[in-house]
């Protein structure tokens, strides 16, 4: 079975005067934001809804609620219980923010969240995020494709993978600081070239219609919704062009468990677990939770399957 995307209804597009009235308001939060007032600035809690227009790339399944895409989450920079994140990630300080693009690139540059967010159009995409640990959830993402981004600074031919890294700030980052260290700071993660231009894969700054909660990575994060969740790297500080696939946080760890593809592939099982079948996220715990078949490239085989063509996804899992 593939996940059906959705064919926008006329009736789900933001009507044009309510859409420019909400880019007038985006465009008064961008300006308050500068100031370092709203609402990248603000804490967790402080959401502000943005301007945004449906996506034909969304999925047809109904959103996890709100709370639990909120409350339950990995960032690993906070501390490792799930309930970490939402609990610490008010202090980190998302404004100012910038995004370093370097490398194999014709115009390499730093640009503030603003800069980044002034030419392009955030549109609201239903994407399933799939997590190695065999739950998955659907949440309404709002951002827009990294290509857009990319093709910004012009890559060079030699180009051949992208790498990302999150900010580090011990003094923010209860996890980054302490005897008890996860993983090597800064969380990094990589994707070919090829997978970061396709239009799947996103930057998002909002979702379920206002700013990124800290907890999900703001005011930043990657989304690759084919690709297990912890390819969707949060709060991202830096992007680098390369000729050789880059080293990932989750590789560096245990290459044996986290391939650098991390494709969500059914027939590859996790050294200790199967990746048959998952959990929603909002759809019953423990012996009681309702398990779902897991889909090839969680339901996007038809749109990425041919970036892996005679691929071994064995091998390159
Ligand atoms: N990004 C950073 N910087 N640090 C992390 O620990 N965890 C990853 C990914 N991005 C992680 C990260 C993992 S394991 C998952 S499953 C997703 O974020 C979870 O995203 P969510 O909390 O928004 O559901």
């Amino acid at each position: 079975m593939i996940l059906k995307l959705k064919p926008i209804p006329s009736l789900e597009i933001t009507p044009r005067d309510v859409y420019l009235r909400r880019r007038e308001f985006l465009g008064g939060a961008l300006a308050a934001a500068v100031a370092g007032v709203l609402p990248w600035g603000a804490a967790a809690a402080a959401a502000a809804p943005l301007a945004f227009s449906k996506s034909v790339f969304s999925t047809d399944e109904p959103p996890t609620p709100k709370a639990d895409a909120t409350s339950y989450n990995n960032f690993y920079e906070f501390g490792t219980r799930k309930t970490d994140a939402s609990n610490y990630a008010g202090a980190l300080k998302t404004s100012p923010w910038s995004i370093t693009i370097d490398g194999l690139v014709s115009k390499p540059a730093t640009y503030t969240l603003e800069d980044i967010l002034k030419p392009v159009s955030l549109e609201e995409r239903i994407y399933r995020l799939r997590c190695v640990e065999g739950w998955s959830m659907a949440v309404p993402w709002i951002g827009f494709p990294l290509s857009a981004l990319l093709s910004r600074v012009e890559p060079l031919g030699s180009a051949k993978f992208v790498a990302f890294e999150t900010v580090v700030r011990p003094a923010e980052m209860r996890g980054q600081r302490g005897w008890f260290q996860t993983l090597d700071w800064p969380y990094r993660e990589g994707l070919r070239l090829d997978e970061a231009m396709h239009p799947l894969a996103i930057l998002a700054v909002g979702l379920y219609g206002e700013t990124l909660p800290n907890q999900n990575g703001a005011p930043v994060r990657l989304v690759v919704p084919w690709k297990y969740g912890f390819k969707s790297i949060k709060s991202v500080v830096r992007i680098s062009l390369v000729e050789k696939q880059p080293v990932t946080s989750w590789n560096m760890l245990d290459r044996d468990e986290y391939g650098f593809y991390s494709n969500v592939n059914p027939e590859v099982d996790h050294p200790r677990w199967s990746q048959k079948t998952e959990r929603r996220i909002g759809d019953g715990s423990g012996l009681f939770a309702r398990r779902h078949p897991t889909l090839p490239f969680n339901g996007y085989g038809e749109q990425v399957a041919n970036l892996y063509a005679g691929m071994d996804l064995m091998t390159y899992f």
